[in-house]
């Protein structure tokens, strides 16, 4: 057999989560790849503490990207993301989900000849307000191997001829992460202990899209609806905060009432932990509209549309946009919704099925 040589590019909090199991299943199947950051997430709640946790052998090479304009961050990191491919010439890039990292990576490999191989293809929100979903599109057409997690995506990817030959339907390896981690992180965590909450007493928060904390009233409106429901619960809200939100909150001088508390970002093991004793959940975050609907735990989807529609026909998931109002009525609906749902992202080998695909390519 030939021996082939892999490149995992990754850069954001998200990324090293969801390619977490693949890299664990490279390690155990000896297989010859490097790791490459372009370390569009720096920040040590939002980068280091992750590999530590999940035991992530350090990058082969940072390529200290850093945070821009889009233009500037993904350009820059086209030319470093370029040097190190020449360099390293592996047979297969791998990217994983929507952010710049994974269109400068696709994008770069692809015009090399190298093969790409993207992780959670397919996801479309037809909203291209969002950049990530530019990103998508780009990826997953200049992309040889697509890995859908559902067939809902593999029937989206067929239907902007992509040929099926590339399209392998494996679930989510978000999936493998949660399996993975969530007992350790119950042992683990002690953040329930620290912030003073009982299981089921508390409301979990995130929000950090672009098209959410960018804009004053979107912004506003959220902590409104976050508001209203610490008052209807009588419960407090936690929200570990994005530090985009952190800035755009400061930058609007938005005032946030002492009964939400915001904590830096958080590890995973805490998240997990978090997530799996919450009451609901109130994000905006993608991973973390799979990781509810795979615990079993309410999720309350501050934005219009999502790419995971798995997640509303299952009904673990509701939309509820960002006016305050709408907010308060999804948070009571779901907490009322006492059904449990099946997990529709896959049984956890979602990594394995990567490899075995790749390895008999
Ligand atoms: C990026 C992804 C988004 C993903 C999110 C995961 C794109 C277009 N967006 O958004 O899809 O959901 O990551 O969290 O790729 N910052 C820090 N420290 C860091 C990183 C960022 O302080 O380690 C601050 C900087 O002020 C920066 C801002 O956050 O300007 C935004 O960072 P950026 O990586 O551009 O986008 P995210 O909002 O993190
Ligand atoms: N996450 C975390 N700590 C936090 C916030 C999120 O560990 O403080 C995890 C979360 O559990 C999920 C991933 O980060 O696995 C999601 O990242 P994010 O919401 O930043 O990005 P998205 O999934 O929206 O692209």
């Amino acid at each position: 057999m030939i021996h082939k040589k892999y490149a995992i590019i990754l850069g954001t909090r998200p990324e090293i989560i969801k390619l977490y199991s693949l890299i664990k299943t490279f390690q155990n199947n000896r297989e010859d790849f490097i790791i490459i950051h372009t370390n569009q997430h720096y920040s040590e709640d939002m980068d280091r503490i992750f590999f530590n946790e999940l035991d992530i052998p350090s990058p082969a090479y940072n390529l200290h990207v850093g945070s821009g304009t889009h233009g500037r961050q993904t350009g820059l990191m086209l030319e470093r993301i370029e040097k190190v491919l020449h360099k390293e010439r592996p047979y297969c890039v791998f990217v994983q989900g929507d952010t710049n990292t994974v269109l400068a990576g696709s994008l770069v490999a692809s015009k090399m000849q190298i093969k790409v191989a993207h992780v959670e293809a397919g996801l479309r929100s037809y909203d291209r307000q969002m950049p990530e979903e530019i990103n998508r599109i780009m990826a997953d057409h200049v992309s040889d191997f697509l890995f859908p997690p559902t067939v809902k995506q593999k029937k989206i990817l067929l239907s902007e001829n992509i040929s099926k030959e590339k399209i392998h339907v494996v679930g989510n390896t978000i999936v493998d992460a949660v399996y993975l981690i969530k007992e350790i992180a119950q042992k683990k965590s002690t953040i329930l202990n620290k912030l003073g909450l009982t299981r089921s007493n508390y409301i979990l928060v995130t929000a950090h899209r672009q098209e959410n904390v960018d804009y004053e009233d979107k912004l506003e409106n959220i902590i409104k609806g976050l508001e209203l429901v610490c008052k209807k619960f009588n419960m407090k809200v936690i929200y570990p905060i994005h530090p985009r939100a952190m800035k755009m909150l400061k930058s609007f001088k938005i005032r946030v009432n002492e009964s939400i508390i915001l904590i830096d970002p958080i590890g995973y093991l805490d998240m997990l932990n978090m997530l799996q004793n919450c009451r609901l959940l109130l994000t905006d975050s993608g991973g973390l509209q799979e990781e509810s609907c795979i615990l079993n735990i309410p999720c309350i989807t501050l934005r219009e549309n999502t790419e995971r529609p798995e997640t509303l026909s299952v009904k673990s998931n509701m939309l509820a946009g960002t006016d305050p109002k709408r907010i308060l009525e999804c948070a009571i609906a779901m907490d009322n919704n006492k059904k449990k749902w099946e997990n529709p992202f896959g049984n956890g080998k979602t990594a394995e099925k990567i490899h075995s695909i790749i390895s008999k390519a």
